[in-house]
């Protein structure tokens, strides 16, 4: 075959399986979708079979949400295998290709079989065959005594191309109850998420019960109740009670994991030592250099400055004292505790943003450096995580930190969570860690999403697209080493668990494609179009998420001397209408199809998206001395 014609044959296939694979909406994107002619249509009775007692529990959740979503009697068996409808089926041989986490998922005119080595893959199977039924039905029935829920044929070969693929919660800037830690749960393990990442501890709250330390607790999960932006709010006054907060007693904990377990879903605590720690050091003041006894649960204040070149000078002392022995007894106590609670191979110790003014102040830790010869205090840091890294490792796990624990010579044992330039942790790879990703310009879901006019106020912008262009690894060498990643939402402005779901969605939808779905596989139109689809799956279900790809994006720069204004939507299929006239764009107003000179005047830009003549997205409102001040570029 000439090798134009080859080309174009194998685009033709390419852009044929990428348009039929798009009928089938799954997110993550499987690896390999093979469509099979014909359709599988549902009875008034659906019944499961299973294979293993290590499926019951699949077995029982996949009936409850095909009742809920097809409104069907749905029965469970375990022996009547040739009538069942649907089959899940722990393979009694391995099958190398699927791994631990594959599966396969065959849907043919007659029955629904779901194949993997591992109660895991089943469970990801099932994920993906609910994907492909409608999200709700009302029950109705043809004279043949057919439901009329069919769904089209076919043979998905699918397994992940990373094994950490997790979301953070971080529980301590607003506690979350533990309920609402399984609806989160929830959410993301349709998405095959196994891994979340709990931020119990900073300076806002300390969220877990650790017996031998009671005031942690009694003193470190109470603050004063305080609203408006984080980071201004109002100090505590004096006399004035900590009533908001929370925290998981160890019962509460033992009945997470097991929810967690269930629902093939590791929970990843976090310690964050030495610095973020001003809740224990509110409990436990002899912990920090200054021991100040006055210090208190910080509800939002702004006590960090933050200089133009990235770095921060704590105004209170929010750092263990790493010169201090009493400070590795207290740790001794909470890994101890927290290792026999959670049964993560990891646990997460923190190491992000430590403030070092104080130790640079304190004689022990002056004392310290000269016993260990360090010129700097930076020294310090790697002095004390390798001291939390021997507790750690005496209880038999393994470390995990911010991706500052690489600053001073660490064991590879450690591992670490990049979370600032990815490049640090491709370096870190190099270096012969194991490396999970969250880099803030790929990962932060506390990061707007939209315009910032109308969005949440926060210091940074994090646009669905831009998540989704994030190769986790980009160099094939390193993969072996790069664990997987994650998204991090943190809390300081999000008090309530619907709000988070709004933050999370669509963007870990993103995360979730990036990590279980090879690079080559991904493809922007198609997910864009998948996401979509979700949208609806997520109102289903009654899950907030934000529209903003259905916002204008506005950018402006100058062109000799004159102000143009440049206008985008992530979203298809939408035409954007604007007006400089004060009028509210209707499907009458200029439609934007190329960048526009704007006019000097006092005049106001007004834009929204339309799709089939109806406004879909927010109307954003812009003076004109906002689009001359900002660049206007959300990335
Ligand atoms: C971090 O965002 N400080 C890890």
């Amino acid at each position: 075959m000439n090798s134009y014609r080859s080309i174009i044959i194998f685009t033709i296939l390419i852009v044929m399986s990428i348009s039929l694979a798009g009928q089938y909406h799954v997110i993550p994107q499987p690896q390999k979708i093979d469509p099979v002619e014909g359709t599988y249509a549902f009875g008034k009775k659906i019944r499961i079979y299973h294979n293993s007692n290590d499926l019951i529990f699949a077995s029982n959740y996949l009936a409850e949400k095909i009742y809920n979503q097809l409104n069907t009697q749905v029965v469970i068996s375990n022996s009547a295998e040739k009538y069942a409808d649907i089959q899940l089926l722990i393979h009694s041989k391995k099958n190398q290709l699927l791994g631990n986490e594959g599966y396969e998922l065959n849907i043919s005119n007659k029955k629904i079989t779901i194949t993997a080595n591992t109660p895991a893959g089943v469970f990801y199977g099932i994920q993906t065959l609910l994907q492909l039924l409608p999200s709700s039905q009302t029950p109705t029935t043809n004279t043949m005594g057919k439901t009329k829920i069919q769904i089209p044929c076919v043979r998905i070969t699918d397994y992940p191309r990373f094994s950490w693929r997790g979301l953070m919660l971080d529980v301590s800037r607003h506690f979350f109850g533990k309920e609402e830690v399984k609806r989160y749960i929830d959410q993301m393990v349709q998405y095959k998420f196994n891994t979340l990442h709990l931020h119990l501890t900073d300076d806002n709250g300390w969220r877990i019960e650790i017996k031998s330390l009671p005031r942690l607790t009694e003193v470190g999960a109470w603050r004063v109740e305080r609203y408006g932006q984080f980071g201004d709010r109002e100090k505590p006054k004096p006399g004035e009670k900590a009533t908001y907060g929370g925290y998981y007693s160890h019962d509460d904990i033992k009945e997470l994991i097991k929810y967690a377990a269930e629902r093939h879903v590791n929970i990843v605590p976090e310690i964050d030592v030495p610095g973020h720690s001003m809740a224990a050091i509110a409990a436990y003041p002899n912990l920090s250099c200054t021991a100040d006894t006055t210090i208190k649960v910080d509800p939002g204040t702004r006590f960090a400055e933050w200089h133009d070149d990235g770095t921060f000078t704590m105004l209170v002392d929010n750092t263990l004292n790493p010169a201090n022995e009493e400070v590795y007894v207290f740790l001794e106590k909470v890994f101890t505790e927290i290792a026999s609670l959670f049964p993560s191979e990891y646990i997460h110790v923190g190491g992000d943003e430590c403030y070092k003014g104080y130790w640079a102040k304190n004689e022990a830790c002056l004392a310290l450096m000269k016993q260990k010869n360090y010129s700097r205090v930076e020294q310090l840091q790697g002095y004390f995580v390798h001291r939390v890294q021997e507790i750690v490792e005496k209880l038999g796990k393994k470390i995990i930190g911010w991706d500052e624990i690489t600053e001073d010579s660490l064991t590879t044992q450690a591992s670490v969570m990049c979370w600032r330039n990815p490049e640090i942790g491709y370096e870190s790879a190099r270096k012969g860690y194991k490396v999970v990703m969250a880099p803030t310009s790929f990962s932060y879901l506390d990061y707007y999403q939209g315009d910032p006019l109308i969005e949440p106020p926060v210091y940074a912008g994090l646009r669905l697209s831009r998540v989704y262009s994030f190769d986790p690894c980009p160099y094939p060498e390193l993969e072996p080493q790069i664990l997987g990643g994650q998204g991090n939402l943190w809390t300081e402005n999000i008090p309530y668990l619907q709000y988070a779901f709004y933050m999370a969605y669509p963007r870990a939808f993103a995360i979730a494609e990036n990590y279980w779905t090879h690079a080559k596989q991904k493809n922007w139109d198609s997910f864009i179009q998948r996401v979509e689809k979700h949208f609806d799956r997520l109102e289903a279900t009654g899950i907030n998420y934000s529209k903003a790809i259905y916002d204008p994006i506005i950018s402006t720069y100058n062109e000799s001397n004159q102000l143009m204004l440049k206008m985008k939507s992530e979203a298809p299929d939408v035409i954007i209408h604007y007006t400089l006239d004060g009028t509210v764009p209707s499907i009458y107003s200029p439609i934007y199809t190329e960048p526009v000179a704007i006019p000097s005047g006092n005049i106001t830009l007004r834009v929204r998206t339309f799709r089939n003549k109806r406004p879909i997205g927010n109307m954003l409102i812009i003076p004109l001395e906002k689009l001359k001040q900002w660049p206007y570029f959300t990335p």
